[in-house]
């Protein structure tokens, strides 16, 4: 037994460690669990009681030499490995194949990101509306064409009628129901109208609606901040002007239209020569609607404003055809790679 312990440590003290790989070579020899030093262990058992004390400290002693050897090695051989790969390692890797965001998504977010920066937050509500937030609570009288069958997708009709939303207007509702002044917050969301699909109409497509209810909101808090939205999203030239409007939910409402970001209001197609392009809606809150949602409007007052998603994709990508949107044909999708 004895003889076998200074035979291995012999082995130790000779062992030479050429490169990194030895050091494996080194554990699985003396340290691993069929090693030559668990060999010892086992030995040990069969060695009258009377040595087992002096033999097993030799032993500890030989596995410490092992160990304190091997992390030695370790420490000097790492990172100097002599392994040769056989692949070609300069060779260009093969390509990923990567998708790109749809460019709704990228002017959504865009225009989320204007609006964060002025400390609107975010709001959604649900595709599938009653009548009241979608138009009671909106101030649409009960005969408005709106509520028509031509424009809106009835799920239930008669009492308590539920459809699909027509615009993102009905999260305002939600939203002042639920919240008290100040309120400033943007909804972006899908709606819906009955209309035939053609390169300017489609039965569904995207809003982003906005409201700011606080004490002593005003006109001119409305108009530079659609000013302020306009020069970030279609640069510091762009100007806006207002004309005057009608929705049921805001007095006094008005359209706006941005200066012609593609021919720079010299005239053009798009703008049909006027130089001027339609954008959104809007307006002051009408009283009977912060009424209509527990709002005081004697205390409050406020301005709403809707914008469809897919117009300002048009005027930013000069997209011409609604349909694009929906097709998902990857020549027009994969156009967008590039617009992070
Ligand atoms: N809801 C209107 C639409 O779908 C857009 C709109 C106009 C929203 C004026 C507003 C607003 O908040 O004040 O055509």
């Amino acid at each position: 037994m004895i003889e076998q312990i200074q035979k291995i440590g012999n082995e130790l003290s000779g062992y030479e460690f050429k490169a990194v790989e030895d050091t494996e070579k080194f554990r699985i020899q003396f340290l691993g669990s069929k090693g030559q030093i668990k060999g010892l262990y086992t030995m040990l058992r069969e060695v009258p009681n009377d040595q087992k004390k002096e033999i097993g400290q030799q032993i500890n002693a030989l596995k410490l030499k092992a160990e304190h050897m091997l992390d030695e090695a370790k420490k000097k051989l790492i990172g100097t490995s002599t392994y040769q790969s056989k692949e070609d390692l300069t060779r260009p890797a093969a390509k990923l194949p990567l998708g790109s965001h749809h460019p709704l998504s990228i002017v959504r977010r865009d225009i989320i990101d204007v609006f964060k920066k002025i400390g609107f937050s975010i709001s959604e509500g649900p595709e599938i509306e009653d009548d009241w937030h979608n138009f009671s609570a909106l101030n649409f009288p009960p005969e408005h064409p709106a509520r028509d069958m031509q424009d809106t997708f009835f799920i239930k009709k008669g009492e308590n009628e539920i459809a699909l939303r027509t615009h993102t207007s009905s999260v305002q509702v939600r939203v002042m129901e639920n919240n008290q002044p100040p309120i400033r917050t943007i909804s972006p969301g899908r709606v819906y109208r009955n209309e035939a699909i053609s390169a300017r109409a489609h039965c569904f497509f995207h809003q982003i609606e906005g409201l700011y209810i606080d004490e002593g909101v005003s006109f001119a808090d409305l108009k530079q901040t659609l000013l302020f939205f306009a020069q970030e999203v279609f640069g510091s030239s762009a100007k806006i002007r207002l004309r005057p409007s009608y929705f049921p939910f805001t007095e006094p409402s008005a359209e706006v239209d941005v200066s012609c970001t593609i021919c720079k209001s010299k005239g053009c197609n798009v703008c049909k020569y006027s130089g001027w392009l339609e954008i959104l809606g809007c307006g002051m809150v009408d009283p009977n609607v912060l009424e209509a949602s527990g709002i005081d409007s004697k205390k409050y007052s406020g301005f709403a404003f809707g914008m469809g998603v897919e117009r300002i994709a048009q005027l930013k990508f000069k997209v011409n055809d609604l349909r694009m949107y929906s097709e998902n044909d990857l020549r027009f999708l994969e156009q967008f790679k590039s617009t992070l």
